[in-house]
């Protein structure tokens, strides 16, 4: 795998945890993959914020690795021996979502045959993650807001307030500000949750960390799936640097696990992609690496770029090397002695 050298630049969603104190502040980020500079500057946030106690509000697209964050916030802060209780506020119906969050008197509705201790109780002491705190209703975030500002609230049917410590920390895949403005999102709510935001990158954002994931899910699955797939080809690699990933991290998961599982041992290849992957290695535009503090080296980026280019402009003209000369602006023989040394071929 060239490019690993050329780009080391840079129930009812409802889960509780104790989590075991991690021995050092490293720990927080174990298993997280973020070599490029956009995910090194979220880790340096999250270290900075962690132990401040303030709500912390996740934003980025599905599949980003928000649930992650937020757990490392979680695992980074003082807190950590203490619960982190994570409540998908999308995934729970409307009406339980109340019962959920604060919890309910026996009797105070149908099917409320005994006491039930809310989240925000379990998570006293430890961190609350709302995910997908867009989707709640708006009578629920008038009621969120009030545990957000006094840190109490009433359980359903009870009129006995009850105070918890929790730090709060949320996330969606919305643009919170812009459903404000549709009218969709409380604005008081918003400013209660926007403290410190973290924006979270999509993957076609840090394509630098796209063979890091690749040698990582590779190591992981082999050890779960008990497989032998120990590398990938570059042409396939290529391919996957390409792809615009719109399910970003979970579905390169899902593809490595896919492919992983299938071949069983050896190198995934090209033909191992799905086509629409497949066929990007001639229509999409190579994306410049990230660089960081250790630097990259620029003839191996550049070299790799020129490629790039050089395939994508033989397979528009079907490998007709003079057109694919005149459409690079350069003499036939400089195309077909480079065409050599990058030992192109046309895919079958
Ligand atoms: N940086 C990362 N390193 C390793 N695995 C990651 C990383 N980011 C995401 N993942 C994995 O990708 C999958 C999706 O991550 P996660 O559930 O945290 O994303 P999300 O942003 O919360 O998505 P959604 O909005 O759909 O809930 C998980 O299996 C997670 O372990
Ligand atoms: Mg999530």
């Amino acid at each position: 795998m060239q490019h690993l050298a050329m780009i080391s630049d840079g129930d009812a969603g409802v889960v509780i945890e104790n989590s075991g104190a991690p021995s050092n502040p490293i720990d927080a980020f174990e298993g997280i993959v973020g070599e490029s500079a956009r995910m090194q500057k979220v880790f340096r946030l999250v270290e900075r914020v962690a132990d401040s106690d303030s709500t912390i509000l996740i934003n980025g697209e599905t599949g980003t690795g928000k649930g992650l964050i937020a757990h490392a916030i979680h695992k980074q802060s003082y807190r950590k021996d203490q619960p982190f209780v994570s409540i998908n506020c999308g995934a729970i119906a409307e009406n339980l979502l109340e019962s959920e969050l604060f919890g309910h008197l026996k009797g105070a509705f149908t099917g409320a045959t005994a006491n039930k201790v809310g989240k925000f109780e379990a998570a006293n002491g430890g961190t609350i993650f709302l995910d997908e705190i867009g989707d709640m209703s708006q009578d629920l975030q008038v009621k969120i807001l009030k545990v957000l500002e006094e840190r109490c609230f009433e359980p359903v049917g009870s009129c006995k307030t009850v105070t918890v410590n929790v730090r709060i920390v949320a996330a969606t895949h919305r643009d919170l500000e812009e459903e404000v403005q549709k009218g969709n999102f409380r604005e008081d709510l918003f400013y209660r949750l926007f403290v410190i935001p973290i924006a979270l990158p999509s993957l076609r954002e840090r394509r630098s960390d796209i063979p890091h994931f690749v040698t990582h899910f590779l190591d992981c699955l082999n050890k779960t799936k008990k497989t032998q797939v120990t590398t990938i080809s570059d042409e396939a690699l290529n391919a996957m640097m390409q792809h615009a990933w719109p399910g970003n991290v979970r579905e390169l998961a899902n593809l490595m696990e896919r492919m992983v599982v299938i071949k069983g041992e050896g190198e995934i290849e090209v033909n191992d992609l799905p086509a629409k992957m497949k066929n990007q290695t001639s229509t999409d535009s190579f994306c410049a690496p990230d660089i960081t503090a250790d630097g990259l080296c620029l003839s191996t980026a550049v070299s790799e770029f020129e490629k790039q280019l050089i395939y994508q402009s033989l397979e528009k003209t079907k490998w007709v090397k003079n057109r694919a000369a005149q459409l690079l602006q350069v003499k036939r023989t400089t195309l077909v002695e480079k065409i050599k040394r990058y030992e192109l071929q046309r895919c079958a």
